[in-house]
């Protein structure tokens, strides 16, 4: 499982939206660091509080991304609303369960979230990037 690291093919050719999409690989390179040592201090509590970040940090980016396409009345918005959406409930409802004790976090867990954001940012976000700059 590796980290995700920046690269120009990820670009929105927006400032904002790409330090966004920066700041959220920054979280999730936190999340993968804080899963793979295994040092006593790096508990439980941890790992959640990082995964917390993480949570919080995606809501607040859907939002902004979704307040701009808004605002250039970016024709697919329902549609990437309700993408973001989904993924919002399920790592909500993933956060809530490792909290509660339910599922512990696993490296599977972890790749769902990567190939999630990575898949995302380089093919849906692209589509309002050809939107944006027409
Ligand atoms: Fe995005
Ligand atoms: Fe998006």
């Amino acid at each position: 499982m590796a980290r995700i690291d920046w690269d120009d093919s990820f670009s929105v050719q927006h400032e904002e939206l790409d330090g966004q999409h920066k700041k959220l690989f920054d979280l999730y390179n936190e999340l993968h660091e804080a899963l793979l040592n295994d040092s006593v201090e790096n508990t439980t509590v941890t790992r959640t509080r990082v995964l917390d970040n993480l949570v919080d940090y995606i809501d607040y980016h859907f939002k902004s991304e979704e307040n701009y396409l808004t605002e250039i009345g970016y024709p697919d918005f329902t549609k990437h609303r309700r993408i973001h959406s989904d993924f919002s409930k399920q790592v909500n409802r993933l956060h809530e369960d490792i909290e509660n004790g339910q599922i512990i976090f696993t490296t599977s867990l972890l790749k769902l979230i990567r190939n999630w954001i990575i898949d995302h940012i380089l093919k849906m976000d692209q589509q309002y990037v050809s939107f944006h700059k027409t």
